[in-house]
């Protein structure tokens, strides 16, 4: 029988574990999701997200920086190899390199990031840990599109997660990953149905 993609084409890139990865292929194999994942690139040849993405029969590329003379040719072979998947949609998911500026042109409003805290609070690789040393009491979750700025662009959706008493940085980060993997994939559901419209800093969701 010939599998038949219907929806986005998605391009995800994962530094890590790749639990999002998985959240995120797990919606579209529900249907929930509109999608399917074109590439996963990765700039960690020991990313486990990897091999989540060939369990599921998922191509893998790894682009590592030190094969390149400098950043930019590092951004423009990851740029080649989004375009030869043909995505529509670049979806970090745990991905630890800034996406440099060349890859911001390319794909305008068509990258998304997930961060774990409520943006503009806490940007940075160390939104959970920073959270919590801040002693706050509600912290959470942001997909947002990437601009050229560190976790600053367009918030897409927020959900709040509540820092409760002897939580630890593990305790924490497992309920926001929850809070992710309900968030992301929503996000890019809305995106594949062409309900985000960016106006500036804003984004207006069309209802459905
Ligand atoms: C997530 O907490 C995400 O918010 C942050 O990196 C983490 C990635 O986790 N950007 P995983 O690789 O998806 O498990």
């Amino acid at each position: 029988m010939e599998l038949v993609e219907s929806g986005v084409k998605l391009g995800v890139l994962a530094s890590g574990s790749g639990t999002n990865l998985e959240a995120i292929a797990q919606a579209i194999d529900d249907g929930d999701v509109p999608a399917s994942i074109a590439v996963v690139i990765s700039d960690n040849p020991g990313a486990f997200a990897l091999e989540r993405a060939s369990r599921r029969g998922i191509p893998t590329r790894v682009v590592e920086l030190k094969d390149f003379d400098d950043r930019p040719a590092f951004d423009r072979a990851v740029i080649d190899e989004l375009l030869l998947a043909e995505v529509d949609l670049v979806v970090l998911a745990g991905y630890m390199k800034l996406v440099g500026p060349e890859i911001v042109d390319a794909f305008p409003d068509r990258i998304m990031n997930i961060h774990p805290a409520l943006l503009p609070c806490f940007p940075g690789e160390h939104g959970v840990p920073d959270a919590l040393e801040h002693g706050v009491k509600v912290t959470g979750v942001t997909v947002h599109f990437v601009d050229k700025g560190l976790d600053t662009g367009p918030i897409i959706a927020q959900e709040a997660v509540e820092v409760e008493e002897g939580d630890d940085l593990e305790t924490l980060h497992n309920r926001i990953h929850i809070s992710e993997y309900r968030i992301y994939p929503r996000a890019i559901r809305l995106f594949a149905e062409k309900r985000l419209v960016v106006e500036g800093r804003h984004v207006r969701v069309l209802p459905g």
